[in-house]
């Protein structure tokens, strides 16, 4: 059995199904994390772990109390207000203001260290507010670093840009760096790798089958609908159709998905994609299964929301590394003020007691 004990340990917020956590499980101690959706939250829990807690932040923090201290505060706030394709209301949005619920939750517990993760459109259209937010963790007592990071450049089959907001505490004396990527890309190909043709079976005791979370059973417009489009195409007919590229990684995952599985179609089947196909999109092992029960929507919801997983994991391993650092040197402190002490009480002695000692 591992010893959990000597790991850092998280607390997760906005944990959805859990995605960035499954990146952070192996190297820290997730002990804490919070999602109001009870459907993303089963699977989180089928996955990652009993410790989440279903409920609303904005109530939750009325007491700070209730939640844990921790290392290090992991979560990425709902995006749909800084994001292109969603309202774009900005942190005036009712989702855009959990941005400042979780930056209030950090200036109140100051964990050593914090991720922030949202879409691109926080760095760029809605740039006031990430200056604004690394301006007040700063005034908080962080030291901030923000990059875009794009998935694909991590080893997973998708482009998938988001920004990374990390914040050590400055009396750590931290020097955090993100991690590279590089240009080798993985295509869809290589993600499908052993996916036969998806069952097409709707009972829902049925959804699990030989391969978990990979059957096909919606499709608007149908599959005779689609060849058709493609054969006979029309003005106009085929906005919005898009099929994925064999030999590419995949376009940007949304949770539209969900609604939209017209835009995430199979490279050469007149399908959308399966759960099980998007979440190996997103870089996640065969091992994370979602839960029976949980309706297909809500399944490809809470994946075209999730962190890619080799993102996950890179930040979690740089992130470790500098946690580490850390100990060791307080440790190394510590026992030179032991030494110290020590010397400045041997010198008070005289030459008899200290024959006594
Ligand atoms: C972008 S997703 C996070 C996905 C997660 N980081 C992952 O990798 O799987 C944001 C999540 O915040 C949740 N959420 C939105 N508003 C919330 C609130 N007021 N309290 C708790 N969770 C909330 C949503 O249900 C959604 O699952």
């Amino acid at each position: 059995m591992q010893n959990t004990n000597k790991k850092p340990t998280v607390c997760s917020f906005f944990s959805g199904g859990g995605l960035l956590d499954l990146g952070f499980k192996d190297d820290f101690n997730i002990i804490w994390a919070n999602e109001f959706n009870t459907e993303a939250a089963k699977s989180y829990q089928s996955n990652i772990g009993d410790h989440i807690v279903v409920g609303n932040i904005n109530e939750i923090a009325k007491d700070m109390s209730k939640i844990p201290n921790a290392d290090i505060y992991i979560g990425g706030p709902p995006c749909i207000d800084f994001s292109s394709n969603g309202a774009n209301r900005g942190e005036k949005g009712v989702n855009g203001q959990l941005t400042w619920t979780y930056f209030n939750i950090i200036k109140a517990k100051k964990p050593k260290a914090f991720v922030m993760e949202n879409v691109a459109g926080l760095a760029q259209k809605h740039k006031g507010t990430l200056e604004k937010l690394k301006q007040s963790f700063n005034e908080v007592g962080y030291d901030v670093q923000v990059e875009t990071l794009n998935s694909a450049e991590f080893g997973t089959p998708q482009q998938r840009k988001r920004v990374f907001i990390i914040g050590f505490r400055n009396d750590l004396g931290t020097s955090f760096e993100f991690p590279n990527g590089n240009t080798h890309f993985v295509t869809v190909k290589d993600a499908f790798k052993g996916l036969s043709s998806p069952q097409t079976i709707k009972a829902r005791d049925k959804v699990l089958g030989d391969i978990p979370n990979h059957t096909a059973t919606w499709t608007n417009p149908s599959p005779e609908r689609i060849k058709d489009l493609y054969i006979n195409p029309r003005p106009n007919q085929r906005v919005g159709l898009k099929r994925l590229d064999w030999d590419k990684p995949s376009y940007t995952l949304t949770a539209h998905i969900a609604k939209d599985g017209r835009e995430f179609l199979h490279p050469d089947e007149d399908r959308r994609i399966s759960v099980r196909e998007a979440l190996r999109l997103m870089g996640v092992p065969d091992s994370y299964i979602i839960p029976r029960g949980v309706p297909l929507n809500q399944q490809y919801t809470l994946v075209g929301n999730g962190v890619a997983y080799q993102v996950a994991k890179a930040l979690a391993i740089a992130i470790r590394v500098q946690l580490t650092n850390v100990d060791k040197q307080i440790k190394q402190v510590s026992s030179l003020n032991g030494y110290k002490a020590k010397k400045e009480k041997a010198e008070q002695l005289s030459f008899d007691d200290l024959l006594l000692a």
